[in-house]
């Protein structure tokens, strides 16, 4: 590394601001299957802003006019945040994405040609001359129209670097204001693709002058990485995507990077202006909105991320939460459910819980609570609270399930309305009744057959049903997320049948909603609060 490489890691104390433009409403919503409706985006970039981003790249105005009007929409009502449009290096394109963003407080026009040799052979089909011509030619055109012109070298990090300076140069020759170096395919290394920064800022004509900003795909799991290492050269500006949606493995995701540059911010001398206690509402939102689930141990906003089960862990925890957590989830507005009892927990953690909801077990108490755990917890993965408070129920002779499923009919099809029957049994009259409901969905049907049944002001969350093996006989999971006030609760079940499980799950979920209000209640009376 020479001298001058060395110069340009950032190692002061004053921290730098890294500019986060965000490119889920564009290059995020080319992931297969992402598409969203134009008053979807609308809702998104709204979220965005309040999100803090910086930047916002909402679309692609030429593909069709419903992109053009949800841009236009976004840059009229949006006058808090840059929006960028974006075009390919064609006058079309251009003409579309200038007319979208013309009423936008503050705008840029994104503009990118490819630069590797593979794409000029067999994509553009063109000479690296006719290259430099046309980029030449379309970036003072764009210029004409918005002084912040964006160039983007397209595979950069892939093209040969006597190629991509000499594109560099031109770009900035003709008005380029921001440098953006993609590693469109996600193919580069840390230690390589951070030092390239230096290189174009210190061997390209004017390369100085200009801003620098990089924009990683995560083909290799490497997005996140190579994005800090351009930040640790200089660059000022990273592209990302909530939930690193994206063209295949998808984009540099916003919430690692930001969680990434809060937590060893100080090491790297860098912060952004995100406000990340919107950080987990916002990756929800997109997630249902493009009907992209989130991974379970996906960093930051995976259903995983801040749950321990382990014995150790949860006791350590229990001790001191920096033991095995180095973020606050709090800060990232994530509910916080750390201790997952299963059976891998301790005695310490299963106290602690039942401890949460206002009870206490006598010695003998506790050891047949704890061997009724145990037992249950080998049977399915998690024991969740109603779960817990029913095994509790039976150890004390004291707590029963509120509700309890006994049958389940649905008729399914491709007529118009579902129609489900449920018959559920109240622990309160210690009847069993039976509801019917109609829906688009089965589901649905059950649904609101179960609300019915089971009046308790929680809203429902979320479904999630996974597959646990392979095959036509597999189970299926379902997890049932509901929330009352800022408490949420989760019900799970398995069985073959989804849509009897998502019913099981759901009735667990707001068994514990209606649970720990009782136990809540009982405790402060027996506390005279
Ligand atoms: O991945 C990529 O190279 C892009 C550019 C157009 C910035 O999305
Ligand atoms: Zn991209």
């Amino acid at each position: 590394m020479t001298s001058t490489t060395q110069a340009n890691i950032i190692t002061n104390s004053a921290k730098r601001r890294i500019k986060i433009f965000d490119t889920t409403l564009r290059d995020g919503e080319q992931a297969p299957g992402a598409s969203m409706k134009p008053e979807q985006k609308i809702v998104i970039a709204r979220q965005l802003a309040r999100l803090g981003v910086d930047t916002i790249e909402p679309g692609f105005a030429i593909s069709s006019p419903g992109e053009f009007q949800a841009i236009q929409q976004i840059s009229r009502e949006l006058q808090n945040v840059e929006i960028c449009g974006f075009a390919r290096c064609v006058k079309a394109d251009i003409d579309s994405a200038v007319a979208a963003t013309q009423d936008a407080a503050r705008r840029r026009l994104h503009l990118f040609i490819s630069a590797s040799q593979i794409h000029l052979d067999f994509q553009l089909r063109k000479t690296q001359d006719e290259v430099i011509e046309m980029l030449r030619g379309m970036v003072a055109y764009g210029k004409q129209f918005v002084d912040q012109i964006e160039f983007s070298p397209m595979d950069a990090s892939r093209s040969s670097e006597e190629f991509l300076f000499r594109v560099v140069e031109a770009a900035i020759e003709e008005g380029a204001t921001i440098i953006n170096i993609p590693d469109t395919m996600g193919y580069a290394l840390p230690e390589e693709f951070g030092p390239l920064f230096t290189r174009v800022r210190e061997g390209v004509r004017g390369g100085d002058k200009v801003i620098y900003s990089t924009h990683c795909h995560n083909d290799l799991g490497l997005a996140v990485a190579n994005s800090l290492a351009a930040i640790r050269h200089g660059v000022t500006q990273v592209e990302v995507s909530v939930n690193g949606v994206g063209e295949r493995a998808g984009n540099c995701s916003l919430e690692e990077l930001v969680m990434a540059i809060e937590t060893r911010g100080d090491s790297m001398g860098v912060e952004t202006g995100i406000v990340t206690e919107h950080i987990y509402e916002t990756s929800r939102m997109v997630s249902r909105t493009m009907h992209f689930p989130i991974a379970f141990n996906k960093p930051i906003v995976g259903r995983n991320a801040f749950q321990h089960e382990s014995g150790i862990h949860q006791d350590g925890l229990l001790k001191n939460r920096n033991t095995y957590e180095i973020m606050d989830p709090e800060a990232m507005g994530i509910p916080r459910s750390m201790i997952i009892l299963g059976k891998h927990s301790g005695r310490h953690a299963i106290k602690h819980k039942i401890s949460e909801f206002g009870v206490k077990l006598n010695d003998a108490e506790m050891e047949d609570f704890y061997n009724r755990f145990k037992e249950k917890a080998d049977e399915q993965k998690i024991i969740t609270d109603d779960v817990m408070m029913q095994l509790l129920g039976e150890s004390t002779d004291t707590i029963v399930q509120p509700y309890s499923l006994v049958d389940l009919q649905v008729l399914a099809g491709s007529s118009r309305s579902r129609i489900a029957s449920i018959t559920i049994y109240s622990s309160a009259d210690g009847k069993e009744q039976t509801y019917t409901g109609a829906g688009e969905g089965p589901l649905e049907a059950v649904i609101q057959c179960i609300r019915e049944a089971m009046p308790v002001d929680a809203i429902f969350e979320d479904l999630e049903i996974h597959s646990l093996s392979t095959g036509e006989d597999a189970f299926g999971e379902a997890v049932v997320t509901v929330s009352s006030g800022d408490q949420r609760n989760i019900g799970t079940a398995i069985h073959r049948d989804i849509i009897l499980a998502a019913a099981r799950a759901y009735v667990s979920a707001v068994n514990g909603v209606i649970l720990a209000r009782k136990i809540s209640e009982a405790h402060k009376e027996a506390s005279g609060e």
